[in-house]
């Protein structure tokens, strides 16, 4: 009814669609997000998280278990964690973490993340872990969803109501959790300093307006997926936290373009994708990670001499970049631990711009659902 179309209009917020329109609210996600937790002295305080100092210095692994975005979330989660707070983790796709028979005692946290709180695998891996004497601890944008009622704690992403198929701004805001999640273990468990920690809490601050300045870019982009109107098929390529980002620009891409997508680490290239590269075809390379760069844009000269149409998404800097690829999007400087913030706005709006272009239904992509509530 006519009702309903001004208020469907109204929450676009002047947008076409759900998809840009929460692209667009990224950074006030991510502001959100990390803002309601910081204290007058720039500290992290995470008090609707009650496990103690004591209960977390008895963890000794952590899994972190989730579906489709989430899961991706959940990569980058691990090499945070891994990294600032020195305790080992394993990530895990809920369907799979469900029927493994997992190896969890009570010394074992596990994280859920789900945008929706209501996935029926990961709810179920939930319950399993619970059983299994596990601390559970949910990331989820939804208050009182079936994750967040069932888990012990509850870390919420102040991202809003996310309305599109295709998860963005759940994704970056689930990103920041991680990263604050990473910084409060490692205070508690004394892995970092506190002068890095403070410096690392800025850093997280400047990521809102450098998606800004991404975001004013983006005509760049849409020229580029003009030119990937055609093909059949893309690649994805990247190392390290590059590699994460990947995985999340292939899935974006294929749930709303329905090409052929996938990701490779760019290290595997030779041990079998490479045979499928042939003239023309696209090959998107996330360039962020300063000591793996070098390595970066020599597999970008493999695929290249293959016949590649190769488009970078590069942090800005990066030597060679403009020799080796036919196309760069570049991203502003950010320490690489949190660039997968930044890499990832290019390839959601590649992604919208590639399913617009072609006249899909951007915000409801045939055969998914926003949520999958059976199994
Ligand atoms: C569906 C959605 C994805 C989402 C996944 C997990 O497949 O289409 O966008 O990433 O479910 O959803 P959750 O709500 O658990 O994060």
């Amino acid at each position: 009814t006519h009702i309903d179309w001004d208020i469907e209009a109204a929450s676009k917020n002047g947008f076409d669609h759900f998809m840009m329109k929460e692209i667009y609210d990224q950074p006030s996600a991510i502001h959100e997000t990390l803002a309601r937790r910081l204290d007058s002295n720039k500290m992290i305080q995470l008090d609707d998280i009650k496990l103690s100092k004591q209960e977390f210095e008895q963890i000794q692994k952590v899994y972190i278990v989730a579906c489709g975005t989430a899961y991706h979330a959940g990569l980058v989660g691990k090499y945070a964690i891994e990294k600032l707070a020195h305790v080992p983790v394993t990530v895990d796709i809920a369907s799979e973490f469900r029927y493994s028979d997992p190896f969890i005692d009570g010394n074992t946290l596990l994280i859920a993340v789900s945008q929706s709180g209501e996935t029926a695998d990961t709810l179920a891996a939930v319950r399993e872990a619970k059983r299994k004497g596990a601390r559970v601890l949910a990331i989820t944008n939804v208050v009182g969803s079936s994750v967040a009622r069932e888990s012990h704690d509850v870390f919420y992403t102040w991202a809003g109501p996310e309305i599109a198929v295709a998860s963005t701004k759940a994704y970056t805001a689930q990103l920041i959790a991680f990263y604050m999640l990473a910084l409060h273990f490692a205070r508690i468990k004394d892995t970092i300093a506190y002068n890095d920690y403070r410096e690392k809490v800025e850093q997280i601050e400047k990521l809102t307006p450098a998606v800004e300045e991404i975001l004013s870019r983006k005509e760049t982009v849409k020229e580029i997926a003009q030119t990937l109107l055609e093909a059949k098929s893309a690649f994805y390529l990247g190392r390290g936290l590059d590699y994460m980002s990947a995985m999340e620009a292939a899935l974006k891409l294929k749930e709303i373009s329905y090409m052929h997508t996938e990701a490779f680490a760019a290290g595997e290239l030779k041990h079998g994708t490479i045979a499928l590269i042939e003239e023309g075809i696209p090959v998107l390379a996330i360039v962020t990670q300063d000591r793996l760069a070098e390595k970066m844009i020599s597999n970008m000269k493999e695929v290249k001499a293959r016949g590649a149409y190769v488009i970078a998404i590069a942090k800005e800097g990066i030597e060679h970049i403009h020799e080796v690829a036919d196309k760069v999007i570049e991203l502003p400087k950010a320490p690489d631990l949190f660039m997968p913030i930044l890499s990832v706005v290019p390839s959601q709006l590649l992604a919208y711009y590639v399913s617009t272009l072609k006249n899909n239904d951007v915000d409801k992509p045939r055969n998914l659902a926003k949520s999958v509530t059976v199994e």
